[in-house]
């Protein structure tokens, strides 16, 4: 049984692939239709106290698909976090009108742990600052599984903001978990990933590289991410690394055999427009797999 999902580290093998294989089944058995009316008495709360476009709207719409209320905490600005309410009295309040689960986006890492020791409804992380990303990254096992056919013996390049980028951490986490895979992390020395990240792996082959174009016929698949500006404590050092890579048409089309392309989004400039026309250009049906996948757990979470 799912309960809370803090971290990608929480869920075992098993779970990602029931999780993996219920999507699927969500995807067909929502097809023509635009409701599956199997949570219809449950109640759902976002409360995202970040931006976010995808993850909040594809829960919202992964709780109205399966029958339940979606309601939204709003932003910041119009709530008592204005006056000074902590968070975990903000927490309190909110699991006080009882929903049956609470999606959760917030910039402190640890913060999702705290609140839910603090619930008693289910908390689902959806972003602790730079630290993890679970239900992005199983969105993205469900990607490449559709994709490609597996999630085991993979060559995956993970590129751009690795230092800053939770969806990178919980990926690996999740890659992690499959066998034969390999993790090629391709950033300039600044934004590497983290040696805490890389110490929690068990299964994972991985290199760091500082360049692109020397692995790209490696990869089965090129995971882009954006350059973090929010997370940089020195706006100089991001005006620096910003233009890192950049990933375009031209480029792609120099290799004879392409990985396919995947991005967490939203994307600034380090993944062309003239991309998204290729065929390994995956990033947009990625965003809305995370409706199919976020129906599956919410689902396994309220016990439906
Ligand atoms: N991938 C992702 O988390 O996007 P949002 O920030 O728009 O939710």
């Amino acid at each position: 049984m799912i309960t809370d999902v803090i971290s990608a580290l929480d869920l075992d093998r098993k779970s990602v692939e029931l999780i993996l294989n219920e999507a699927e089944s969500m995807r067909n058995q929502l097809y023509g239709k635009r409701c599956l009316h199997i949570a219809d008495e449950k109640i759902v709360i976002t409360v995202f106290l970040e931006p976010s476009t995808r993850t909040r709207l594809s829960f919202q719409f992964a709780a109205t698909y399966l029958g339940a209320k979606a309601i939204d905490f709003g932003t910041t600005e119009i709530s008592s976090i204005q006056k000074g309410e902590t968070f975990e009295d903000t927490i309190r309040m909110v699991d006080g009108y009882e929903p049956d689960a609470i999606v959760l986006r917030q910039s402190v890492p640890g913060n999702a742990k705290r609140a839910a020791e603090i619930s008693a409804a289910p908390v689902i992380n959806a972003g602790d600052g730079a630290n993890e990303h679970p239900t992005q990254a199983l969105t993205d096992m469900y990607t490449i599984k559709r994709e490609i056919g597996r999630v085991n013996g993979l060559t995956i390049g993970l590129m751009g903001d690795l230092k800053h980028g939770r969806t990178v951490s919980s990926l690996s986490y999740m890659l992690d978990k499959f066998d034969e895979n390999t993790v090629i992390y391709i950033a300039p020395d600044e934004l590497q990933v983290s040696n805490e990240v890389v110490s929690k792996l068990k299964n994972l082959k991985y290199k760091k590289s500082d360049r692109v174009d020397g692995v790209m016929e490696d990869l089965d698949v090129l995971y882009v991410t954006r350059i973090q500006k929010e997370r940089f404590i020195d706006n100089a050092e991001y005006e620096r690394l910003k233009g890192s890579y950049i990933i375009n048409r031209d480029f792609l089309e120099k290799f004879k055999r392409r990985p396919i392309i995947m991005h967490p989004l939203p994307r600034i400039d380090e993944l062309a427009s003239d991309v998204d026309n290729m065929k390994e250009a995956k990033y947009f049906e990625q965003a809305k797999n995370g409706v199919y996948v976020r129906m599956a757990l919410l689902k396994e979470i309220m016990n439906l």
